[in-house]
């Protein structure tokens, strides 16, 4: 940058001395908020075609800050843009070199607006496009796993509860479980977007601003709802901030759920998945390894996301109204905690298209633990109007016989059924039968076949 009276700090003529280096170095937040730049540009045009309407600067200077803005904006695209720790952060950094471009005249940019209210309106502005490309994804997620479901509706395999065998479902069922959780990420997403819309700029440093500014305009301009109520809880709060994080930690926390669950039913012990070799990694020392490296960076990426959040939170708790340095650190949390989770869905994605359920052994898991007892439970009070309760006494005496004898269910004979229950009828043969227990699932939100079908055809059809 040329040597000229602006390429002083902006409070040089208050603040005689220059900041220390370490100081500059630690609070300049450039390297962390360039990333801001497209946001803080669109605002800023948005902001001098609102000052003259309003009559408060000249047609001449509004175009030519706009002309200097618009090139700037193409320097810093083109790699062309010399960033300054110096100034601080993205606002000074343009605002300097609008000086250098247009000179003088680039002064009036920063009339009834503070960076208090202009990073609001950058980060807010960032969020809401961050928020949709997250949705997206999801969106892509969510039909990945819809396409999985749809091959799999009769593939059965052991539902768990504390990771014992419990009762049999269908595996395309378990995907839809996650299919409902990722929807409603979509939906914490998309509901976040409501305070998003509201319009920060205008409120300058905390007070508002005595020149007659329209907000309504710059509002419409920059796709806002409305503008925000109160010019102090404008620049102070930052729960949209958390809003964001607290919404990926959920997310993240769905994401790692399936990750843990895929890792173990990928492990030699229960070898109910196949991982293809895309996803998988190798070991230094043992030549035989397929380590299911990326599910375990799946789970692992859950920890920042709420550290992160936390983070914020801590950051937020104690601080006075309004603005304070301490909240410069909520740009970094929120990128990082957002590329985490465009990673993470990224990877999922490649996961969903790339593992086969092991069908062969979902089966032969799902016919152990004498999974259908509650079927066999069910069957006595709806065949014999026993009480629920005294079925299920009378199937855990079978089950106990059953364990005794070294049988599965399925293998015992109707006389020794009769031996425990003397009213059975080789008629409750059939609740052992794994299709038959997975498709008598028919209340709604079921496992029955028919429920699946219909659920993964709802989803299909939305959009
Ligand atoms: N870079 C600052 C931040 O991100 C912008 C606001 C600065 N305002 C101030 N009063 N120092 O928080």
């Amino acid at each position: 940058m040329t040597k000229n009276k602006n390429n002083k700090t902006i409070w040089t003529t208050r603040i005689k001395k220059n900041t220390s280096t370490l100081f500059q170095k630690v609070g300049s937040s450039i390297d962390v908020d360039r990333r801001l730049y497209k946001e803080d540009i669109i605002s800023s045009i948005a902001h001098v075609e609102m000052l003259f309407k309003q009559k408060i600067i000249t047609f001449k200077i509004k175009n030519k800050i706009i002309y200097g803005l618009n090139k700037i904006k193409n320097e810093i695209s083109n790699n062309k843009f010399e960033f300054n720790k110096k100034y601080e952060d993205i606002h000074i950094n343009i605002e300097k070199r609008l000086f250098q471009i247009i000179g003088e005249e680039a002064g009036f940019v920063h009339t009834a607006r503070s960076r208090n209210d202009q990073i609001i309106t950058d980060f807010k502005i960032w969020i809401k496009s961050a928020t949709n490309k997250i949705n997206d994804l999801l969106e892509i997620t969510i039909k990945n796993t819809l396409n999985l479901a749809q091959d799999n509706v009769r593939t059965i395999m052991p539902g768990f509860t504390h990771l014992k065998n419990a009762q049999p479902i269908s595996f395309a069922h378990y995907l839809m479980a996650y299919v409902e959780m990722f929807n409603r990420d979509k939906k914490r997403f998309n509901n976040n977007l409501e305070n998003l819309n509201e319009n920060p700029l205008g409120v300058a440093a905390l007070t508002g601003t005595s020149f007659n500014i329209d907000r309504n305009y710059t509002t419409k301009k920059l796709g806002f709802s409305k503008p925000t109520n109160n010019s102090v809880d404008t620049v102070s709060d930052r729960d949209f901030v958390l809003d964001f994080l607290y919404s990926v930690s959920v997310c993240a926390m769905h994401i790692s759920r399936i990750a843990e669950e895929l890792i173990i039913w990928n492990s030699d012990a229960f070898n109910l998945i196949n991982l293809s070799d895309k996803v998988v990694t190798g070991s230094s020392i043992m030549p035989q390894k397929k380590n299911p490296d990326l599910l375990e960076y799946l789970r692992g990426k859950s920890g920042s996301a709420y550290g992160n959040l936390f983070a914020m939170l801590t950051i937020l708790k104690g601080i006075p109204l309004s603005y304070y340095k301490d909240l410069q650190d909520d740009k970094e949390i929120i990128f990082r905690s957002n590329d985490t989770l465009v990673n993470c869905l990224s990877v999922f994605n490649e996961v969903l298209r790339n593992f086969k359920p092991n069908k062969k052994q979902m089966l032969e898991l799902a016919n152990s633990g004498y999974i259908t007892a509650t079927d066999l439970a069910d069957y006595l009070v709806k065949n014999h109007s026993m009480s629920f309760r005294k079925a299920y006494q009378i199937t855990a005496n079978i089950v106990n016989l059953a364990e005794k004898k070294n049988k599965k269910l399925d293998q015992l004979k109707i006389s020794e059924l009769k031996k425990i229950e003397p009213i059975l009828t080789e008629d409750v043969l059939k609740v052992f039968d794994l299709n038959n227990s997975v498709n008598s699932k028919k209340s709604f939100g079921g496992t029955s076949f028919d429920n699946i079908k219909k659920m993964i055809m709802k989803y299909k059809k939305m959009k």
